[in-house]
């Protein structure tokens, strides 16, 4: 029996905003991710998504509900997971690997064994001929691989990703997923992947959960059934577009029948 690496319960998020309102941002939100296991969240846009991976974070604390890693509380506790936010940017002052060894100077790593670490990563994030350039003279590429190269060394065994081929075009994206696939197979960490791109969340992952519009919670669950490794070629494979078929369905189920009364359902191919 696979154990949870994280473990969601029933979380709720309130904001204040300006003149007394407040948001729910949201409601009563449960998933989970496994050890190893790749798990995407996707929803439309303010519903909440960006809300939950702080929240795992730490970066702010939920108004009710548990977040567990391997079975202890994190709520509250920063530094727990490695946590790539939406809109991460690198340093312009700082070449790439100055840029990339933040997370380990601030861990108290000295200055010359970060930098050896992070040059000897750079290869299997395409970055070697790079490491003294700055980000101005990166493509977007490049740019959010060494973002995640960052991520990466936080060294946390769970990796929260805010859609971090948001800003790419379509056939760099595809690139960076084929890449990103590469590096997860090759290190294995548990990850939660946030994104609006349907093929990607299919491509990538072992299941994904599928969020209603705000107030954001979990509409469905789906197991993703193909064999591993994935390439970007299976786009156009019958189960995978059987899948994408069924999340289609409910996106917009949960677009347009928002206040049908929707719960935790399974659902396996
Ligand atoms: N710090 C904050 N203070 C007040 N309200 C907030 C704050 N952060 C988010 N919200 C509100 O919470 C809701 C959820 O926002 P969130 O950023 O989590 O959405 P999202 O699903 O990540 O959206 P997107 O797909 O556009 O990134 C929105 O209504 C937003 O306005
Ligand atoms: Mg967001």
């Amino acid at each position: 029996m696979p154990s949870d690496k994280l473990t969601v319960r029933g979380v709720s998020k309130i904001y204040s905003q300006d003149r007394g309102q407040v948001v729910l941002a949201l409601d009563h939100t449960s998933l989970s991710v496994q050890e190893g296991e790749f798990v995407s969240l996707i929803g439309p846009s303010g519903c909440g998504k960006s809300t939950l991976l702080d929240l795992v974070a730490g970066l702010t604390t939920p108004d009710s509900g548990e977040i567990l890693l391997a079975g202890q509380s994190i709520v509250g506790q920063r530094g727990k997971v490695s946590y790539m936010p939406q809109s991460d940017v690198l340093f312009p002052w700082c070449n790439v690997v100055d840029n990339v060894i933040i997370p380990l100077k601030l861990q108290g790593v000295p200055l010359a064994e970060a930098r050896a670490e992070a040059l000897a990563l750079l290869p299997a994030f395409g970055l070697e001929k790079f490491a003294a350039s700055y980000p101005y003279m990166l493509s977007g590429g490049m740019k959010q691989r060494a973002a995640f190269l960052r991520t990466y060394l936080c060294k946390k065994d769970l990796m929260l990703l805010d859609e971090p081929f948001g800003k790419l075009d379509a056939l760099t994206r595809m690139q960076m997923q084929g890449w990103l696939l590469d590096i997860w197979q090759r290190f294995k960490h548990s990850v939660l992947f946030v994104t609006h791109d349907v093929d990607e969340a299919i491509l990538l992952s072992d299941r994904i959960f599928l969020m209603s519009p705000s107030p954001g919670k979990i509409l469905v669950e789906i197991k993703i059934p193909l064999s591993r490794p994935r390439h970007p070629r299976m786009v156009t494979e019958k189960t995978f577009i059987e899948i994408k078929r069924e999340l289609m369905r409910w996106l917009e189920t949960g677009i347009f029948a928002q206040e049908e009364e929707t719960s935790w359902q399974n659902k396996e191919f």
